[in-house]
């Protein structure tokens, strides 16, 4: 979440201080973190977070959105979670649902809905939404490909995962390929680094019912771009690890270590007190 909030906080200042000569040279409104570059038009694509809204066609404060009848009921559900007076607690479960349900993005009109069923102003569902990288605030594919980024992962080459998505792709990061079916973003550590490097296909294909977040560990560019593929038919690929030596997270060839089974802590009798 720093790392976004420095990119982010990076784009900010980008916006405001680029220039040409002396004078300022505002970059477009349109012109994500991800497409910035240097003036060698070579550094790394930073978040893919749309840091405003534009109102437009699809994304407008005059178009309806509600959750769908099913939803609604799981709206009820999430929110018995809580108690009645901190109803606000749900945000985050229910950005998550009107995201499966609007096909991996957020619109403006989910969040103020989501504010107005929470009894919040709608600032404080948008903060929410603009914070955590895992909300989308523009369209994505129906397979939405996240690479982990942070220092492990890197250093166990996922930059040349994502190169070779992007390649296979034929996308920049953030774009959605032309069939609407793919698209790449980054994500921060995913807590998987011991099978680093990896990726998350958040599934938008199935709806909310059918959707899924699975994590593709041990991979290879040849590897991923093999995922793809399988997506591409229709298939759910196995999930963990892709390395077919390893065993969820243990070693190749078998554990090393800690081979008998643990003994059990030692409990105090209570009955005996
Ligand atoms: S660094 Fe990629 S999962 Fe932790």
């Amino acid at each position: 979440m720093r790392s976004w909030r420095l990119a982010s906080r990076a784009v900010a200042v980008y916006r405001a201080t680029q220039t040409t000569g002396s004078a300022l040279r505002p970059l477009p409104s349109t012109v994500l973190p991800s497409q910035i570059q240097n003036q060698d038009g070579v550094c790394r694509p930073m978040s893919t977070a749309l840091l405003m809204h534009r109102d437009k066609p699809g994304n407008s404060v005059k178009d309806d959105w509600d959750f769908s009848p099913e939803n609604t009921e799981r709206v009820k559900e999430i929110l018995s979670n809580y108690p009645k007076n901190y109803k606000q607690s749900a945000s985050i479960p229910l950005l998550d649902l009107a995201q499966q349900q609007h096909g991996g993005w957020i619109p403006v009109q989910a969040m103020n809905r989501i504010a107005q069923i929470i009894g919040v102003a709608p600032i404080r569902v948008y903060e929410v939404a603009t914070f955590y990288s895992m909300f989308n605030r523009q369209p994505v594919g129906k397979y939405h490909l996240m690479v982990c980024g942070t220092t492990p992962c890197m250093l166990c080459g996922s930059r040349e995962i994502e190169d070779a998505l992007l390649k296979h792709l034929g996308v920049t990061r953030g774009e959605v390929t032309k069939d609407g079916l793919f698209s790449v973003g980054e994500m921060e550590c995913m807590g998987c680094c011991v099978n680093a490097p990896m990726i998350v296909v958040a599934d938008y294909s199935k709806g909310s019912e059918g959707y899924s977040y699975n994590y593709y560990e041990d991979l290879t560019p040849k590897r991923v771009v093999e995922l793809v593929q399988e997506l591409r038919q229709g298939k759910t690929p196995k999930w963990g690890t892709q390395n077919p030596k390893r065993i969820n997270c243990g070693p190749e060839g078998g554990n090393t270590t800690l081979l008998t089974t643990p003994k059990p802590p030692v409990c105090r009798d209570l009955d005996a007190c």
